[in-house]
C-alpha cells in the first residue's frame, strides 16, 4: 500500500490520533513528560523492555531512543492490534492510582485477554501477548508531517 501522511500538528499531550495503513489501525500518541519518565522505570516488569526482536520496529526507531521506541521522543506510532490474537487494546494513558492498579503508569489494556502494554508498546510480563506492539515504517516529512509506510 502507498504511504498515509498525518498532520500532527494539533494533536495534544495525552491525544491519539488513529490512522490507516494497509488496513490496520495506526496511533499516534503525544506522550506527556510523565509518562516519558515513567517508561525506564517499568523494565523489570516487562517481557523484553529492550525490544530487541528487529521484527517489532525498524532499526531507525529503536536506535533514535531505545527506551521510548520512537523517532521524536514524545510522538509514539504504533500499530494498534494486539501481538496476542489482534483486538484492538484500550488506551488507559494517565498514571492513575488504586484500585485501578496501584502500579500503572499508562499504557494499554486488551480487552481480549488482559494483556498489558506500557506506553511505548512494550508488554508486561505474564500476560497472553507474546510480543511488544509492533511500530510501523515511518518518518518525518517535516515538524509536523508523519509520513507511515
Ligand atoms: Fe489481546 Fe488476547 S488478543 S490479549
Amino acid at each position: 500500500g502507498a504511504p498515509v501522511t498525518v498532520d500532527i500538528g494539533a494533536l495534544e499531550e495525552g491525544q491519539r490520533l488513529i490512522a490507516e495503513w494497509r488496513g490496520q489501525p495506526i496511533w499516534i500518541v503525544r506522550r506527556s513528560k510523565a509518562i516519558l519518565e515513567a517508561l525506564p522505570t517499568l523494565d523489570a516488569q516487562l517481557r523484553d523492555p529492550e525490544s530487541t526482536n528487529a521484527d517489532q520496529q525498524p532499526d531507525y526507531v529503536l536506535q533514535a531512543n531505545p527506551e521510548l521506541r520512537s523517532l521524536k521522543p514524545d510522538i509514539s506510532v504504533l500499530v494498534g492490534l494486539c501481538t496476542h490474537l489482534g483486538c484492538s487494546p484500550e488506551m488507559v494513558a494517565e498514571i492513575r492510582p488504586a484500585p485501578f492498579d496501584a502500579n500503572w503508569k499508562g499504557g494499554y489494556f486488551c480487552p481480549c485477554h488482559k494483556s498489558k502494554f506500557d506506553m511505548a508498546g512494550r508488554v508486561y510480563d505474564g500476560v497472553p501477548a507474546p510480543t511488544n506492539l509492533l511500530v510501523p515504517p515511518h518518518h518525518y516529512a517535516d515538524d509536523t508531517t508523519l509520513v507511515i509506510g
